[in-house]
């Protein structure tokens, strides 16, 4: 028996299809089912290898071994990422540009963006409570769209903010559709990049001014590794990776307003034991959660772990979802479990909902820490800030619609500020 007979396999066609349909269970469907690590299939009618687990993200995040350029398909460039973007770079080329992203991150400018945040909340609590209901999912992404331009420099057009919010929206729910929803990502792209592109050209002829610390001045003047200035349309692409992440963090403020729900309890242990629950709840939120169901890289040469062969160009993808949710590495993983995180050790390779490994060498997400920190400040308000009721509704959340969200986008009625809202 080769090496490569010793890796299960799917003895079927292209399982392109069966990935629609199973959605974010595809790869752990298969993992559990045939009790491995790794298996090889055909996907968007080519072979491909599927790993999950802490050894397997430890694996992909070698970049001696995998590279990205070549292994995101354009249909996701074209709706979520951008063409081009840093997230298809490697090497040098890679390391220069995510620096760019990482030198947003400081503690400083973190908290300059906290507090952007609490005003945008503050502000969207008044006007909800002058109403019967609000859908959730629309009114967090609004806000925290107000809030990341603010603090990137982007300007705010007031009469079609909502518009601009949903575009971003659209972008990230464009990605594992096809037909209608995928369609309505791609227009929302090119319009907001055309828009950007713009402002960036303005912004370098001194038409639009920018304070020097906002991602938008960075992105209209960073210099790449041949001090070349970027192409605008790149800059553009460069800054709605910053501004579409903050307004997806949405979709983690809708999840964590359904586990709140859901778990009651948590209240009260919210207001007991703020400072260690609120940690707690977040990170299981993010680790229970489905957002991103698999990431993708292609081996640059061939080489062999565990005794499996990679063979050079090979497309290989790492179970996302799977590997949160593994019972090798999380006890009772299909409950939701916040208390796990007192014991937890800090991998870099177990949750691994923003991807693994080191955010300044690898492509680990640059903005792990602002989401963090932003779905404190989310679960804040919803815990404590704020009392409403939650009507009847369809919570459910199916794997196969990627990215996941209740149908209902979580609706909330009789929305009223607490006196610790009111009073600060
Ligand atoms: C909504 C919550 C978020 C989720 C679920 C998320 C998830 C991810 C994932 C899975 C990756 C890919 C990792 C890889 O390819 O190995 C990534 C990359 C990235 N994320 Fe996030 N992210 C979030 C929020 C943010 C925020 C708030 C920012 C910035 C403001 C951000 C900026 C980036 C950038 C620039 C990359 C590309 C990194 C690279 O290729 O080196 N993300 N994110």
């Amino acid at each position: 028996m080769t090496n490569n007979e010793q890796t299960p396999q799917e003895h079927t066609l292209d399982q392109s299809l069966m990935l629609l349909k199973d959605g974010y269970d595809y790869i752990f469907k298969r993992r559990r089912e045939m009790d491995t690590e790794i298996f090889r299939t055909r996907l968007l009618g080519q072979p491909a290898i599927c790993i999950g687990g802490k050894d397997a993200a430890e694996l992909f995040y070698d970049t001696t071994k995998f590279k990205r350029s070549g292994a995101i398909p354009k249909r996701i460039q074209k709706s979520l990422f951008g063409v081009d973007a840093v997230q298809t770079l490697d090497g040098e080329a890679h390391r220069h540009r995510k620096m760019l992203f990482m030198s947003l991150m400081s503690r400083e400018r973190l908290d300059d963006f906290m507090e952007l945040l609490r005003e945008e909340w503050e502000a969207a609590a008044k006007r909800w409570e002058q109403v019967e209901e609000i859908e959730l999912f629309g009114e967090s992404q609004e806000l925290l769209y107000r809030a990341a331009c603010r603090w990137s420099g982007v300007p705010i057009e007031e009469e079609i903010v909502r518009e601009r919010a949903d575009d971003m929206g659209n972008m990230v729910e464009a990605f594992g559709a096809i037909g209608p929803r995928h369609a309505a990502g791609r227009r929302a792209r090119r319009r907001t990049e055309e828009w950007l592109e713009g402002f960036i050209m303005d912004v370098r002829a001194g038409e639009c001014k920018v304070a020097e610390d906002t991602a938008a001045y960075a992105m209209a003047f960073h210099r790449d590794t041949q001090n070349r200035e970027l192409d605008a349309r790149m800059a553009a692409i460069e800054l709605i990776n910053i501004v579409r992440p903050i307004v997806a963090i949405g979709r983690y403020v809708v999840f964590s307003a359904i586990a709140l729900h859901e778990h009651p309890q948590y209240k009260q242990k919210l207001a007991d034991n703020e400072r260690v629950y609120r940690q707690w709840f977040v990170q299981e939120t993010r680790r229970y959660y489905p957002f991103t169901p698999f990431l993708g890289a292609s081996v640059i040469h061939d080489f062999t772990w565990k005794g499996h062969e990679f063979e050079e160009g090979t497309m290989v993808l790492l179970d996302i979802y799977g590997t949160t949710h593994d019972p090798k590495l999380w006890d009772e993983a299909d409950q939701f479990k916040p208390e796990r995180f007192e014991h937890w050790g800090g991998s870099p390779f177990d949750l691994i909902p923003q991807g693994g490994g080191d955010p300044y060498t690898g492509h680990r997400c640059a903005g792990e820490w602002m989401t963090i920190d932003a779905m404190r400040i989310g679960l804040d308000y919803l815990a404590k800030r704020l009392t409403y009721e939650v009507p009847e509704q369809d919570l459910e959340l199916s794997l196969s619609r990627m990215p996941a969200l209740p149908e209902s986008r979580f609706k909330m009625k009789n929305i009223r500020r607490t006196d610790s809202a009111v009073m600060s």
